[in-house]
């Protein structure tokens, strides 16, 4: 998708969701490790650091341009304005004034189901924002 070229660079993996797609809840397979795989299509990152497993917005909570992956699982940077984020959404510095958009995540099995239609904001829904994450 034209949002991610030239903005990424690794590692990271592109997947495809195993179910769903605009307008539907998504499903993706529990990642094995430490890692980040973007799903372009639905704009969805996820990212496992750990045992937590979150999905994000793809786009930077400052003024939505597409994140890029840093490397070694370090977390994200936003090309536009250099906003760093740890790879649990933590924003670190820079000009956006919140941490990335995390979205509603829940397991199924070996599966973790995303609803890209509910987001949470630090800012304005701290709780849920925290509690957005699957534990493996
Ligand atoms: S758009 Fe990302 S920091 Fe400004």
């Amino acid at each position: 998708m034209a949002l991610l070229t030239g903005l990424t660079i690794g590692p990271f993996r592109a997947i495809d969701a195993l179910e769903g797609g605009r307008g539907a809840v998504l499903k993706y397979p529990l990642p094995a490790a430490d890692g980040v795989s973007i799903d372009a299509t639905n704009e969805v990152i996820l990212c496992r650091s750990g045992v937590e497993v979150y999905a994000f917005a793809l786009s930077c909570p400052h003024q939505n341009t597409a994140l890029k992956v840093m490397p070694k699982n370090r977390g994200f940077q936003c090309p536009k304005h250099k906003s760093k984020y740890q790879p649990n959404g933590t924003f670190i510095d820079g000009r956006a004034t919140r941490n990335m958009d995390r979205l509603q995540v829940s397991r199924e099995g070996n599966l973790l189901v995303v609803d890209p239609e509910i987001v949470f904001q630090s800012d304005s829904d701290a709780a849920k924002w925290a509690a957005a994450v699957v534990r493996v």
